[in-house]
């Protein structure tokens, strides 16, 4: 039913400087495999075929990384290492991938617009790679995607953060509707603890129904002077509904050093080591059953 997936990744990541001065966040790797595709496969594993997503300047490499590489694949041909560009291959089969330039950072949700033109007017999932999520039984979209499917309206998947760190993420309030799902009455951006409504913490997987373009059309700039979609959100639950749902897995901030390292060391104790040295989400990938 959502088929579309929008990668905002236009953003500076300048809490990863130097590494991210010319390279963009999103291809940091997390092991062997840049964050973006983690983003990529568990899209793939929500059932999305259609990866939409939002580039800025010097971010090049991203749209190399989801091509062809004729030069090198014919390099290595019939050699062992072709082995290693399965899981890449294998998205590249599964999905379309398009791109769209945000020409000025005006925050995520200026970048969600800007995707408009690639999303149109239908529901679309909104993976933020740098947040890493994993869990081996259903990934973190594919759960947020069954309840959409219920419920058909937007929803934000959230996590319990200690109340010391509410001013790094959107926060929401709401009465708990059923097990892990809450419909949303108050949402607010990087709010101090004392001003926190709750300790549930917005993390980087959205599904939002396309009204939500009109609203952030109409959003001026909030904290920090960006467009933010957490006021439109908020205003979306305030005239129609917006869940937040408390998601089943691992999270990791790759954003910041302590979550990227993090997030290596789980992939390779739990994924790379274990599962025939790949950390790749989709395990049930049509070259990995031919292996
Ligand atoms: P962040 O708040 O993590 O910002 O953006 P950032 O610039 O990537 O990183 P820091 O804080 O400077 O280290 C959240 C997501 O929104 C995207 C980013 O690429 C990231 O995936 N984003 C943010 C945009 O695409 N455009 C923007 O104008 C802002």
């Amino acid at each position: 039913m959502i088929r579309k997936c929008l990668f905002p990744a236009a953003g500076y990541g300048t809490r990863f400087l130097p590494a991210t001065k010319s390279m963009p966040k999103e291809m940091m790797p997390v092991v062997n495999k840049p964050l973006i595709e983690y983003g990529v496969e568990e899209a793939i594993q929500a059932g999305l075929d259609s990866m939409c997503i939002v580039t800025g300047r010097g971010k090049y490499a991203i749209m190399d990384h989801f091509d062809k590489n004729y030069e090198l694949e014919h390099q290595i041909q019939g050699t062992n290492k072709e082995e290693l560009l399965v899981d890449i291959r294998d998205v590249m089969d599964q999905a379309t991938f398009t791109f769209i330039r945000q020409r000025e950072m005006k925050g995520l949700g200026h970048a969600i617009l800007t995707g408009r033109e690639l999303i149109g007017d239908e529901a679309f999932a909104v993976i933020l790679a740098d947040d890493l999520c994993v869990n081996p039984d259903q990934g973190v979209l594919a759960q947020m995607a069954a309840l959409y499917k219920q419920f058909r309206c937007s929803i934000v998947a959230v996590q319990e953060v200690p109340k010391d760190e509410t001013h790094k993420y959107g926060i929401i309030s709401g009465e708990m509707i059923k097990d892990n799902i809450y419909r949303v009455d108050d949402m607010i951006e990087k709010p101090d603890p004392e001003q926190s409504p709750s300790n549930l913490a917005i993390i980087g997987r959205y599904i939002l129904t396309p009204d939500i373009f009109k609203i952030i059309e109409n959003t001026e700039p909030g904290k920090g002077g960006e467009i933010q979609i957490t006021d439109a959100l908020l205003r979306q639950a305030k005239t129609g509904c917006v869940l937040a749902y408390k998601f089943k897995g691992h999270r990791f901030d790759c954003g910041s050093v302590e979550g990227y390292i993090e997030a290596t060391n789980y992939c390779y104790e739990n994924l790379y080591k274990k599962n025939e040295k790949t950390v790749s989400l989709n395990q049930f990938s049509t070259f990995r059953e031919k292996r």
